[in-house]
């Protein structure tokens, strides 16, 4: 039996009526930015994350770029991040000016490798950037523990 390493198709099978008529109704209007889906999705997703305000943007690695440019990451400040991540993670450090720093991954996780990140923090270590991949998430409680002992941000 062959898996499927990602299956968009069948994913989009299951909700096929749905997402066509919305698409249609999208090129009908010719709003390819913003509109009304955007801001009905926003206001949604806002309301599921309990939070006030959401904003879409275009790609993760814009996601990642501005959450760290918006909390003042900069020229000087390192941030560390796993090894084993999608280009994005470092990118959006990278065009903030500052430098990504990475730790290998745990071989049995595949996700950062909490006993290897003291090591590679320094008087310019800023924040670190774990990252939740494949549904596997990053050990969160030590990653947190660590970032408060040495009074920095986790992304
Ligand atoms: C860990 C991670 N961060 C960010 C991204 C953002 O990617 P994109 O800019 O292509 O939306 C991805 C995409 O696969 C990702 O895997």
């Amino acid at each position: 039996m062959k898996v499927p390493f990602v299956d968009l198709k069948g994913q989009y099978l299951r909700l096929k009526p749905e997402i066509d008529a919305v698409f249609e109704d999208i090129f009908e209007r010719a709003a390819f930015i913003c509109g009304k889906y955007v801001s009905a999705f926003e206001k949604e997703y806002a309301r599921a994350q309990k939070v006030n305000f959401f904003v879409g943007l275009s790609s993760g690695t814009d996601a990642v770029h501005l959450m760290l440019w918006a909390s003042g990451i900069g020229a000087g400040d390192e941030v560390i991040v796993p090894v084993n991540t999608f280009i994005a993670t470092a990118e959006g450090i990278s065009l903030c000016g500052a430098t990504p720093v990475f730790v290998d991954n745990d071989p049995e996780t595949y996700t950062i490798d909490v006993r290897q990140i003291e090591d590679r923090i320094t008087r310019k270590t800023a924040a670190i950037l774990p990252v939740h991949l494949y549904g596997q998430p990053a050990d969160m409680d030590p990653i947190l523990d660590l970032a408060s002992r040495h009074e920095l941000a986790v992304f």
